[in-house]
């Protein structure tokens, strides 16, 4: 039997390595604090617990993938109150199963004359396989520390080419972020050049100085579309909620696309998720969590000569181990303390390593004093 193609030819995702790696240092014995996946494992805040729990009716049926009114609305009602930024909820805002699997389709929609996608590297690999899954090819966009880890737009040059270009700020695996000011430059050859900006902003709320721009933001954003989630913001990955805001004739291909793939999230799920996205007290709590994570693990870190090379924001450190990363990597594996070789990401990653700061408070102590010692 014949499969794809294009799954044939996929390199193993690299974290199934890492996974071999753990499993093989458990059986000989050593414990494993682990900083390798950027799964969160804090508590779901009480109250949107509750409102899933009180949302559980007798008869479930299948949920619309336009979402409930009243989501669409929460979520236009956040996007204002944290960019300033006025969209119509009806038309602009389509609620999805988490963010990865927009992501990841995002490319069926949208690939219709120009089937080249742009993607950064290193990067979440998701961006790409939806491309490639999708027919698509792919315009590899290098990311250097030396540029901020942002695309150098001057150097690249398949503008007309192009139907998608993805971006990712807050940055995974940089930690890096974008200024306004880049988004706008992109926006304006976007408009120029006739394709979408991509942006996946799934870490725009895990911050520790100032609240990073988002590419809605922008003066004209005809060409702009934007993933969000409450995975991070709100510690709900189990609960696979997120969105899409687009312009109104994006928003309604996505409307047509996704009953055919089913992807709308529970009603329960969704009526947790109004909950979250109509409070912003609780991602105080979230934000503070990480930052007291940072400060325990980070001081550690510098101290054994790891320099920090981007993580402005998001809850992963990116340092740079003045070495080969996967050497570094399974070497602390021996101590216990497990993180991600940034080969992992792509071959500009190569050099660095990504700390997850996901483990509990206690396990980010007991990993520091191991670094130290
Ligand atoms: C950069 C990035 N985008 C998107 C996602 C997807 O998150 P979710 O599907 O939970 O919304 C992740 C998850 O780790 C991520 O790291």
């Amino acid at each position: 039997m014949q499969l794809s193609p294009v799954l044939a030819d996929l390199a193993q995702y690299p974290f199934a390595r890492l996974d071999d790696w753990k499993a093989e240092a458990s059986a000989r014995g050593i414990e494993v604090i682990d900083f390798g996946m950027g799964d969160p494992r804090e508590r779901t805040p009480g109250f949107i617990r509750q409102a899933l729990l009180d949302s559980v009716d007798e008869v479930s049926s299948y949920p619309r993938a336009t979402g409930l009114p009243e989501l669409r609305s929460a979520v236009g009602g956040w996007i204002d109150r944290r960019f300033g930024v006025s969209v119509d909820p009806d038309r602009e805002i389509v609620p999805t199963l988490g963010s990865k699997e927009a992501i990841y389709s995002f490319a069926q929609i949208a690939l219709g004359g120009k089937r080249l996608v742009a993607v950064p590297e290193p990067a979440y690999p998701v961006y790409e396989r939806g491309a490639l899954f999708a027919g698509g090819a792919i315009a590899e966009v290098p990311l250097r520390e030396d540029h901020g880890w942002l695309p150098d737009l001057d150097a690249f040059d398949a503008w007309d080419e192009i139907a998608l270009f993805w971006v990712c700020y807050p940055n995974n695996p940089t930690g890096a972020e974008a200024p306004l000011s880049f988004y706008e430059e992109l926006a304006a050859r976007a408009r120029e050049h006739g394709f979408l900006i991509c942006s996946d902003e799934a870490y725009s709320e895990l911050w520790f100085d100032k609240p990073p721009a988002s590419a809605l933001q922008v003066e004209d954003r005809s060409n702009v579309v934007v993933f969000n989630t409450l995975s991070k913001r709100s510690s709900m990955t189990g609960y696979r909620s997120g969105f899409v805001c687009a312009p109104p004739e994006i928003a309604d291909a996505l409307r047509s696309f996704r009953p055919t793939v089913g992807t709308a999230p529970q009603e329960f799920v969704q009526r947790a998720s109004v909950a979250a996205w109509s409070d912003d007290a609780h991602v105080e709590d979230v934000r503070a969590i990480y930052r007291r994570k940072r400060e325990t693990l980070l001081p550690a870190l510098e101290a054994a000569g790891l320099r920090l090379a981007g993580s402005t924001a998001t809850f992963y450190l990116w340092l740079d181990v003045g070495g080969p990363s996967e050497v570094f990597a399974r070497r602390l594996l021996e101590h216990g303390v497990v993180c991600a070789p940034g080969s992992f990401f792509g071959p500009a990653g190569e050099g660095y390593v990504r700390f997850a700061l996901v483990p509990t408070q206690e396990q980010c102590e007991r990993a520091a004093e191991i670094i130290r010692e």
